[in-house]
């Protein structure tokens, strides 16, 4: 497969049936002045300043800014590049790939806006269905032929949907699936996994347990420990744990819910036999198996983990990747428990925006080019090139390292591997993976800024950013293997 020759998946697949698609949506190709495969190259366009909200803008007169009114200088904590040192740079605009920032410097970015962006930035599929709504309007708190369009569409992919809920975030979409499920069994208490992350609610902002099942403590001021009281913890992968906890308390548990591979502490795939084995013991023991797809769906298979190993959950919660870099999540699954959610049911659950007309306009278009396209395996050969390319290059340089690919999914741990738990992912070498981040950054390669993040492929990732990223990873390689890094 290596020094194979690539096309960004966009142009293969916009070949084979992307333009007819697009055709079909009325978008001709040749009235473009730049085609679309070839947008990620675009020359850089001079920066203008005017459409700064202030006279800012330079990185560093951002960053100053921005620490005085936001906390941190961010609206996400992880953006700050605190783990990985450095400021952050400001976004001027996406094209294809390649993020261009307010000093006209370009990036090939392999963050995708953490997920949701699988066509790349700016594709005319979402900004030509988001232009068509909003000369309807941007919401109406009624409801709509696109929302149920959607909700069609996600039932017909997803294996485990019978029935979904839209609403605004992954967050919601993982809270409300664990009211459903405590609403559905009557009882409290619910297992996760250690790193495994299900947003920012309450009973999720568990600290790290120690490898044995414990009752949750909160790991942020703010989180009662009644919050999380009802909270265990084990380590992903273990399923021995998982047994004799259920084979001890079993009948008090509502629900097990994680993150099917896990994306949230590196890229870690659960080992064989493991969701088959949570899969059994939640039925056994009629507690509700809810996988939390926010990051794997549409992303390691069009039908999510659960299509590409074969277990169904009774729950399942999406987000980012619906809708196309629009807000907007989902939790959904069998008809018999989502048959107890408001109105038709008594658990409550309601969203002012949810099923927002510009998040489905760009969700249904998104998804519609998913369901009519295959571009998983032209992804796992770019991912696979990327991810061995790499690790040859820190192997060369002295710096131990393992790296795995799922669908358009892939990461690299500072480790020699295996790696199959938070655990082990938390044995990696952060100070050299920072190093590398920032030299990497410094030659238009943008990681995500943490050692326990997976990183994201677009259609727009093609031949030309390969060669680039491995050709700048060779030499960020070099230098920290010397230790002469930023
Ligand atoms: C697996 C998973 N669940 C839930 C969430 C929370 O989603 P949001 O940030 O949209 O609230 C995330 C976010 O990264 C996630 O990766």
């Amino acid at each position: 497969m290596r020094g194979g020759s690539y096309q960004s998946v966009h142009q293969v697949s916009s070949r084979l049936a992307g333009l007819e698609f697009l055709g079909r949506r009325g978008y001709d190709a040749r009235s473009r002045r730049t085609p679309i495969a070839t947008r990620g190259c675009l020359p850089i366009m001079s920066f203008d300043a005017r459409s700064s909200p202030s006279d800012a803008n330079t990185t560093a007169q951002l960053w100053a800014l921005a620490q005085q009114v936001l906390p941190g200088g961010v609206n996400s904590p992880v953006r700050s590049f605190k783990s990985v040192g450095g400021d952050p740079f400001f976004v001027e605009r996406g094209e294809g790939a390649w993020l261009v920032d307010t000093e006209g410097r370009r990036y090939v970015d392999y963050i995708m806006s953490w997920g949701p962006l699988v066509l790349g930035h700016a594709h005319p599929v979402i900004t030509e269905a988001l232009q068509a709504q909003l000369q309807r309007g941007t919401s109406y708190g009624a409801p709509t032929a696109a929302e149920v369009e959607m909700a069609e569409r996600l039932v017909r992919m997803v294996p485990g949907l019978e029935m979904v809920r839209l609403v605004n975030s992954g967050t919601e979409a993982t809270m409300s699936a664990l009211r459903v499920a405590r609403g559905y069994t009557g009882r409290s208490r619910f297992l996760k996994f250690t790193g495994c992350y299900h947003g920012h609610a309450d009973p999720f902002l568990v600290a790290a347990g120690s490898g044995v099942a414990t009752l949750g403590l909160p790991n942020s001021p703010g989180v009662p420990e009644e919050a999380v009281r009802d909270t265990a913890l084990l380590p992903f992968n273990d399923l021995d744990q998982v047994r004799s906890l259920f084979q001890e308390r079993g009948e008090e548990f509502a629900a097990i819910i994680l993150e099917p591979v896990m994306g949230n502490a590196g890229l870690i795939p659960p080992e064989p036999g493991f969701l088959e084995g949570l899969r059994e013991v939640a039925s056994e023991y009629g507690a509700v198996l809810i996988f939390d797809e926010v990051m794997t769906g549409f992303r390691v298979a069009r039908g999510g983990a659960q299509e590409r190993y074969g277990v169904t959950p009774d729950l399942t919660t999406l987000g980012k990747v619906i809708g196309g870099g629009l807000p907007v999540g989902a939790f959904g699954g069998r008809r018999e428990i989502m048959e107890q959610v408001a109105p038709v049911g008594p658990v409550y659950q309601a969203g002012t925006l949810s099923g927002n007309p510009l998040a489905t306009a760009a969700g249904n278009a998104q998804l519609a080019w998913l369901e009519e396209n295959d571009p998983w395996p032209q992804w796992e050969a770019y991912g696979t090139e990327l991810v061995e390319g790499m690790l040859e290059a820190l192997t060369e340089a002295g710096i131990p390292a393992s790296g795995r690919v799922l669908g358009s999914m892939w990461g690299v741990f500072f480790h020699p591997g295996p790696v199959r738990s938070f655990e082990e992912a938390q044995e990696a070498d952060t100070q050299r993976f920072a190093a590398f981040h920032r030299e990497m950054l410094h030659r238009g390669v943008f990681l995500a800024p943490s050692p326990f993040e997976a990183g994201f492929l677009s259609i727009m990732h093609g031949r030309e950013e390969l060669d680039l990223t491995l050709s700048v990873a060779r030499k960020a390689a070099k230098v920290v293997g010397n230790g002469r890094a930023l």
